[in-house]
């Protein structure tokens, strides 16, 4: 009995290290690969050599980039909001907004959320604060996030964070109507 386990502990031993061995050194072409799409990237994919190189400054369609280091205040002069208010940008927004921010910002926006007060709360998104932000300034806090805040930019697309931005607005004039919500339509 112990001499059997014995030898089943050399056979043993003799196979992890020659498993552990056969790991060592380099691998230009690995025999088995575990997930292709890691490996072989879609940006290798579509970017062969002997391609033609994109011209300087090409960015893909409904693409905004925004520079690590831009801040506040130049992504405010520096993005208008590239979608019109219309009904489904807003429809989309709410959709945004209930998913992502609902949570700490509450349905309003008043910085009720839920999960407040476990969570600090939040500054109301109806002050007048953001109600003089321009849309690329909200824009840049949802992108990079703002003290306590995280980054939206892994979750939301860049469309929906524009068109959170629109629904936003629509909170702030339910909010506090101006003029020109008040304006009866005549017909
Ligand atoms: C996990 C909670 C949480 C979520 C989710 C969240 N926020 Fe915030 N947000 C905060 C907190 C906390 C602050 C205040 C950060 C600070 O101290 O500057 C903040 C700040 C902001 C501000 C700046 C307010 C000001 O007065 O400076 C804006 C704009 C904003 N959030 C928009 C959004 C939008 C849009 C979403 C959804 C896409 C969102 N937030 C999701 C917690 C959250």
């Amino acid at each position: 009995m112990v001499r059997m386990n014995k030898q089943f502990m050399s056979a043993l031993l003799i196979a992890l290290s020659l498993i552990t061995l056969s790991s060592c050194g380099k691998h230009e072409k690995p025999h088995f690969i575990y997930m292709p799409d890691m490996y072989w990237t879609k940006g290798l994919k579509y970017q062969q050599p002997g391609m033609k190189p994109p011209v300087p400054g090409t960015i893909s369609r409904g693409y905004y980039p925004m520079p690590v280091a831009m801040t506040l205040e130049e992504a405010g002069k520096a993005y208008p909001n590239p979608l019109r208010a219309t009904a489904a940008v807003l429809a989309r927004g709410q959709h945004v907004f209930n998913n992502n921010c609902i949570v700490c910002h509450g349905p309003g926006g008043e910085g009720d959320g839920y999960i407040v007060p476990k969570y600090p709360r939040p500054p109301s998104l109806l002050s007048d604060k953001i109600r003089n932000y321009a849309d690329g300034n909200i824009y840049h806090v949802i992108t990079n996030g703002q003290n306590l805040m995280s980054s939206y930019a892994g979750q939301i697309r860049q469309e929906d964070r524009w068109a959170v931005i629109h629904y936003i607005r629509a909170l702030q004039r339910a909010k506090k109507p101006t003029a020109a919500d008040l304006k009866t339509v005549s017909n």
